[in-house]
């Protein structure tokens, strides 16, 4: 795949991972980008995931012809970009590898690389000369892991963009930008929104055309939207209005209050509603619809002298993401000890601007009159009614 006359595509797709990163179920597979800067030096950008070395070295050679490359430069360390860098050098053991010097800390971490490895140690906006193509390097820590670096070519006005504006799913699939980009950036970036908001002002700063990030597509056309997505996702502002029920149920009573709720919610005018079982449901859809909505409606049960655990697991991935600017609601189930809302609300204790529900309902065991009633109160509520 040509990228632009001298920038060429040397990724792969992989269909074979059952977990990407250890958690995350991804149905359509997940790319692994690679990139190549044909120029009087040629830069090979990053490496591929362990599985796909000989394919990853091939499309190089591919690329190459009977040239070499004369620098591998290492965005990010984590193995999904990096496990080849070895590999890499054995084959072509006369390239200097680029990075800054806790990329090398890291590899050395890792690899153990041989002292004879050529180095070239960069620091923040330096830049390395190809040819006709200047690459600057701008660093950005904690996007997501601390000695990521962005790539920008002025000369093609490529941004190489490390996992930044990255998606589940492979390359030879066709599927929606907005949905796996946003399952991706919550799952995997979303605590880090400062430091995304940090890169965000200096690419506002670059006249950028394509970006090339190390996961999902090329992206070439209408740059404006992604950037304003990654904008909002950054800022932890709602992307859409609506209300998101997230919910556990033992023996199907908490489940009858959520469907009622949703019922009532919709009834009411609220402009979109979207259910979640905690434990049936991806984890990582739910925590991204959580942060997609203004409003959110947590229903568990007492569980343990605690809550239900998939509940528990749900809100400590949303505070350890920076949950913030939204408003939420609780409903708990007790047969003989009804604690969950309390419990809930405390575990929200450190999260900035949230806004509680003046209504709160507690079902004993199975829904009633009063429970019923509490319910309408905050649909009517949560629509502002
Ligand atoms: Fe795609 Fe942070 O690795």
């Amino acid at each position: 795949m040509e990228i632009t006359n001298s920038i060429k595509y040397v990724g792969v797709n992989d269909h074979d991972v059952d977990l990407f990163e250890g958690q995350y179920i991804v149905p359509n597979g997940m790319a692994y980008n690679s990139y190549v800067i044909l120029d009087e030096k040629v830069a090979v950008m990053d490496t591929v995931d362990i599985n796909f070395k000989d394919e990853w070295l091939a499309n190089i050679a591919d690329v190459l012809g009977d040239r070499k490359p004369d620098y591998l430069i290492v965005q990010h360390m984590e193995p999904d970009h990096s496990a080849n860098i070895k590999n890499f050098l054995e084959v072509y053991p006369d390239a200097t590898v680029v990075g800054n010097v806790k990329t090398f800390t890291m590899m050395d971490q890792f690899f153990q690389l041989d002292p004879a490895v050529k180095r070239l140690v960069v620091k923040n906006n330096e830049t390395l000369e190809l040819g006709n193509h200047v690459l600057t390097f701008v660093f950005a820590p904690m996007v997501h892991w601390p000695e990521v670096m962005v790539t920008y070519d002025s000369t093609d006005k490529v941004l190489f963009s490390a996992d930044g504006f990255g998606k589940f799913g492979a390359l030879d699939v066709d599927e929606d930008w907005d949905c796996e980009a946003r399952r991706y950036y919550i799952g995997i970036v979303g605590k880090y929104g400062a430091q995304v908001q940090k890169l965000l002002k200096v690419a506002a700063t670059l006249d950028i055309q394509i970006i090339c990030p190390l996961h999902g597509p090329i992206l070439t056309e209408d740059l404006g939207h992604y950037i304003e997505k990654y904008d909002i996702w950054s800022s932890y502002r709602p992307e859409n209005e609506g209300v998101m029920i997230a919910y556990t149920s033992v023996y199907g009573n908490t489940k009858k209050a959520v469907e009622r709720l949703a019922e009532q919610l919709k009834a009411n005018g609220c402009p979109k509603v979207v259910v979640s079982d905690l434990a049936r449901d991806d984890m990582a859809e739910c925590v991204e619809d959580a942060f997609r909505y203004d409003r959110l409606v947590l229903a568990t049960t007492t569980y343990n002298g605690d809550i239900f655990p998939f509940m528990k697991t749900f809100i400590d991935h949303l505070t350890e993401r920076s949950y913030q600017n939204r408003t939420i609601a609780f409903v708990e189930n007790g047969t003989w000890a009804a604690t969950a809302n309390r419990i809930m609300a405390k575990m929200f204790e450190k999260s900035k601007n949230i806004t509680v529900a003046e209504t709160s309902v507690t079902i004993k065991s199975a829904l009633n009159e009063e429970s019923c009633a509490a319910i309408d109160q905050l649909a009517k509520e949560l629509c502002g009614k």
